[in-house]
């Protein structure tokens, strides 16, 4: 007996107005502006009004957004007095599912209406980079840094992180790839977020699940991967048997491939030239070694099976932020930090959804395939629970 829907692919279980993928053509957009627009014409605070408030901002609402969130990027000192007894080596991912799941219990606690929400999302979408700047030199036995109210959320968390101002080219590569990473419709952690919402739960709550949920391997773990993979390769020259001999012995190859876009993922093709630009920049080895793997990939697909495959969103970021010389176990969080607002945005919707979109509490099937116990001992049934 099998279960139908496993893992609930191609079911729809909710309307929503945030963002929708065309996987056919490749194309990503939120609230109807594609990403490729955005990332050439928008910034990374306009582009989270956009996702939240489902509108453009005027140039007033955009700085009253602004003043808020420098407003909101500073975290209580006793949280980092707080991270400072954690262990040195603790995952960063659970480091910040604790703390943003603590600050229910340092802020107040209004979630009953959907304004109050708002000031909870701009509350979480300012505090995520500081609590994970904090964390990073903590761990490291250095200052904290406070945040600049004259820089921008993109050059704040590099300034937090290193404890000097990015220059503006590379504030801005950064800027873009949290645009790309904003929001993808309900991926495993904003299904999360939006599962536990749908129970009236609140806002940090409901976020601090779906870090638990992006920390997974599987969903917000997998730029790392790609980048042991470039390490291990080290040099372009050995990219082609690398990556011949895994894939001959049937390994996948991290960063390649996806399970909706049918083409290129367009997030992939604009991370693909900001890398190839930082490069230039670094005259490190890495894009060269990873558009070879882009390369070998795509005509061993063809040759051993005759398909084709393209590169995900992974692919390009993993060397991008190695060369921002960002710590290999902090690129999950970095993905937090731009998909804190799509989360936040979904959470409001799930939980103030009025006519349309429709929701409501989730709550699957399962087939029980366990056994049946009685005097005579147990027995599995194979009956079809599904019928
Ligand atoms: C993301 C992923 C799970 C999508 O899978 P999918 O669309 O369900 O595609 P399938 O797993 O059905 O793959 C179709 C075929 O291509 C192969 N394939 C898919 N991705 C591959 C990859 N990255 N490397 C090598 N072969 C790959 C599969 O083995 C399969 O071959 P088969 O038909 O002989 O079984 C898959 O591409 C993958 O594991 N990629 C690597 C991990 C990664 O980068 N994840 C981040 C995603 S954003």
């Amino acid at each position: 007996m099998e279960t139908k829907n496993i893992g609930l692919r191609g079911i729809e279980v909710a309307d929503t107005k945030i963002s929708n993928i065309d996987g056919e053509k490749g194309k990503l957009i939120y609230r109807g502006f594609d990403i490729l627009d955005l990332t050439k014409n928008s910034t990374f605070e306009e582009t989270s009004y956009l996702l939240l408030y489902d509108k453009l901002p005027t140039k007033q609402q955009l700085d009253e957004f602004n003043t808020k969130l420098i407003d909101a990027r500073f975290i209580p000192k006793q949280m980092q007095k707080n991270m400072a007894n954690w262990r040195k080596d603790a995952d960063p991912m659970d480091m910040l599912q604790a703390f943003v799941a603590a600050l229910a219990g340092y802020y107040d606690e209004e979630f009953s209406n959907k304004e109050a929400s708002y000031d909870k999302a701009i509350n979480l979408i300012a505090k995520v980079p500081t609590i994970i700047a904090s964390w990073h030199r903590i761990r490291n036995g250095l200052a904290t840094v406070d945040p600049d109210p004259t820089l921008s959320h993109a050059a704040n968390f590099l300034y937090m992180m290193f404890g000097k101002k990015p220059d503006p080219e590379v504030e801005k590569i950064f800027d873009v790839c949290l645009i790309l990473h904003g929001d993808h419709t309900f991926n495993a952690s904003t299904f999360t977020a939006r599962q536990v919402a749908s129970t009236r739960a609140h806002m940090y709550s409901a976020a601090s699940a779906a870090i638990g949920a992006l920390s997974g391997e599987l969903h917000g773990g997998a730029n790392t991967e790609v980048m042991k993979m470039l390490l291990d390769i080290g040099e372009v020259g050995k990219t082609e048997q690398w990556i011949k001999k895994e894939m001959s012995a049937g390994a996948k190859i991290m960063g390649m491939g996806h399970a909706v876009y049918k083409t290129y993922d367009p997030r992939a093709q604009v991370l693909k030239e900001l890398s190839r630009k930082l490069a230039e920049k670094t005259k490190d080895p890495w894009f060269d070694i990873t558009e070879k793997v882009e390369t070998v990939t795509i005509s061993e697909m063809k040759l051993q099976k005759n398909k084709e495959i393209y590169p995900n969103v992974d692919l390009y970021s993993a060397s991008l932020y190695y060369m921002l010389k960002i710590p290999l176990d902090l690129n999950t969080p970095i993905f937090a930090i731009a998909r804190v607002v799509g989360w936040a945005a979904h959470i409001i919707e799930e939980k103030f959804a009025e006519a349309a979109p429709k929701t409501a509490l989730y709550r699957p099937k399962a087939v029980y395939v366990g056994k049946y116990c009685g005097p005579q001992g147990c027995e599995y049934q194979t009956l079809n629970l599904r019928k």
